[in-house]
């Protein structure tokens, strides 16, 4: 029976493991929220990497026989040394959507949110040369959103104000499609259609990325079709935090799973 590890640098990874529990529910998941450190996307490349790879060891000591770097910043800066170091488990990142963005902007202007971390990696820049495209595309660093989504601000007086400022550049630019290249950043939706317009096309890659997990666990013969369902959340700062968030950001995905919980230190 496959156990799959997700993991992110605090809630954001659950709105790629809200995706895994509609398309994929028969499995168990292992959800480890490395609070104690987030946010990432300021953080070293040398930090992020080391800190991957670590929580990655740990997953598979807990059991997990697929990863999901639930994580842009993570993926960015660490998925090759992961992969190089674990050849044997399938792993799957994430990376913000860049290409379906451009064939599906109207106006050829697309905006993309992600972390500075994100934005200024190797990996990101290559996706963004390999593209074939006359879309004019404007990145825009989330600095301080990650902190406030942490501690469930989504629409406070404080979140509005420094959305609106982040938001700011895409207004002016005219952009109809929002690359959201952070996985804590789809949580925001309602209040960026408040701001930028009911009508902007937003594009997230959780979709996408759960049908690749599905595509690795097949090829790996570890595909599940009936229950039991049990999620293991972990976090390293306060995991009664975390399943509380959990519960109310993704309620209806954690229906049919009996919920484990456990804060951890990671070392
Ligand atoms: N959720 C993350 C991402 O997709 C990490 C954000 C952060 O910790 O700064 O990039």
């Amino acid at each position: 029976m496959a156990t799959i590890g997700v993991f992110d640098s605090g809630i954001g990874g659950l709105t790629v493991l809200n995706e895994a529990l509609r398309q994929a529910p028969a499995h168990h998941y292992t959800y480890l929220a490395d609070s104690a450190n987030a946010p990432y996307g300021e953080k070293s490349v040398e930090w992020i990497t080391k800190r991957s790879l670590d929580l990655c060891h740990w997953l598979v000591r807990e059991g997990c026989q697929a990863l999901v770097v639930a994580c842009n910043t993570a993926t960015a800066e660490a998925i090759e040394s992961i992969r190089q170091e674990m050849p044997a488990i399938p792993i799957i990142g994430v990376e913000p959507g860049i290409k379906p963005a451009v064939t599906q902007s109207a106006n050829h202007k697309v905006g993309v949110l992600a972390t500075q971390n994100t934005l200024k990696s190797d990996k990101f820049n290559a996706l963004l040369k390999s593209l074939d495209s006359d879309c004019e595309l404007i990145p825009q660093a989330g600095l301080g959103l990650v902190p406030l989504i942490e501690s469930g601000q989504l629409d406070s007086v404080e979140m509005n104000t420094l959305l609106r400022e982040h938001l700011q550049p895409f207004e002016e630019a005219g952009i109809d499609t929002l690359v959201l290249g952070c996985t804590h950043y789809p949580f925001l939706t309602p209040l960026i259609r408040e701001i930028l317009g009911s009508e902007i096309q937003i594009i997230d890659t959780s979709e996408a990325v759960v049908k690749q997990l599905s595509r690795k666990l097949e090829e790996f013969q570890l595909l599940q079709s009936a229950p039991p369902r049990v999620i293991r959340f972990y976090s390293t700062s306060d995991a009664d935090a975390l399943v509380g968030l959990a519960k109310q950001l993704i309620p209806t995905a954690l229906e049919q799973h009996s919920i484990e919980t456990s804060t951890v230190f990671i070392s």
